[in-house]
């Protein structure tokens, strides 16, 4: 006899983080919250402490109605913490390290930018800790953006399991991701930087189970689309282990959807998170703006 599968329970805790600075209404029950009551331009040095311990809490914040120009956008992000190198995009002219994400009404692909579950450039030695993106123009249903609390997964598994993971490394490289978008393109795809491609495919090994740099928390890092398997293991060993895992985190319980609006702004916390941007609004605009935040290397 076999359990039948039932929705994860327990252990759920996205209570309201509590600041001086701002308000905090939780977006669901996995993850996920709105910041209200303040402008990101005028929090103080105080407030942005406040704001970074509310993302570790919720893993995922945005704020609505912040309107912000490319320039607060790079100022604020500079506030918390150097930027990232980006692995895919070309900055704007104006400011190269706020990078657009733009679909046209009239393009129609078979693959997206960020369109597969994934956490951001995990190929890289030392991944970024935190992305923002804002929305300028967006479609009137479609493109929600749906994240999930890689946190709450790992500790939605069971002791046994979880003492297995602990020791293991997994290898993350862009080369089955690139072999994909040459399949779906049916032609040849560059970084458009010989070094980032090579870096990209060539990956980095890291822990599968990763302690967040701040709270220490553990945190599942696997990864739809970059994990390509583990240390030591053959493909055929690790491929139903990455897949199980991909299944696990991303099954609804842990998961949370923002419907975005013009002028939003929203900010996540790559240690404990995977997300994707949906390939589902053909015929409408949609131009965002995102900068990335150093990490260090996943310990
Ligand atoms: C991303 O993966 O960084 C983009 C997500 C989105 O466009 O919603």
């Amino acid at each position: 006899m076999w359990q039948v599968r039932v929705a994860p329970c327990g252990d759920f805790d996205n209570h309201p983080f509590q600041s001086n600075h701002f308000g905090v209404e939780p977006l669901a029950a996995a993850m996920g919250a709105e910041i209200t009551g303040v402008r990101l331009t005028e929090l103080s040095d105080e407030g942005i402490e406040s704001l970074k311990h509310a993302l570790w809490k919720h893993k995922m914040v945005y704020l609505v109605d912040q309107n912000l120009t490319h320039a607060e956008h790079a100022a604020f992000s500079r506030r918390l913490g150097p930027f990232a190198i980006d692995a895919y995009t070309q900055g704007t002219p104006e400011e190269r390290d706020v990078h657009p994400i733009i679909k046209e009404a009239d393009e129609v692909t078979p693959s997206l930018f960020g369109g597969g579950w994934h956490t951001d450039s995990p190929f890289l030695e030392e991944p970024p800790s935190i992305t923002t993106l804002r929305q300028i123009e967006g479609p009137p249903y479609g493109g929600d953006t749906t994240w999930t609390n890689t946190a709450l997964a790992f500790k939605h598994l069971s002791p046994t399991f979880q003492a297995m993971l602990r020791p293991l490394k997994v290898w993350m490289s862009a080369r089955n991701n690139f072999a994909t978008q040459e399949f779906l393109r049916g032609a040849a795809i560059s970084f458009g930087d010989v070094t980032k491609q090579e870096q990209g495919l060539k990956g980095s090994v890291h822990p599968f189970v990763r302690k967040h740099p701040v709270t220490g928390e553990e945190a599942l890092y696997i990864c739809d689309t970059y994990a390509a398997g583990i240390d030591g293991m053959t493909t055929h060993e690790a491929k139903p282990l990455i897949d199980f895992l991909v299944q696990h985190t991303t099954q609804h319980a842990f998961t949370c959807r923002l419907r975005w609006k013009p002028g939003m702004f929203c900010m996540w916390d790559n240690a404990a998170t995977m997300h994707l941007g949906p390939n589902d609004y053909d015929g409408f605009r949609r131009e965002m703006y995102r900068t990335t935040i150093a990490g260090g290397v996943p310990r």
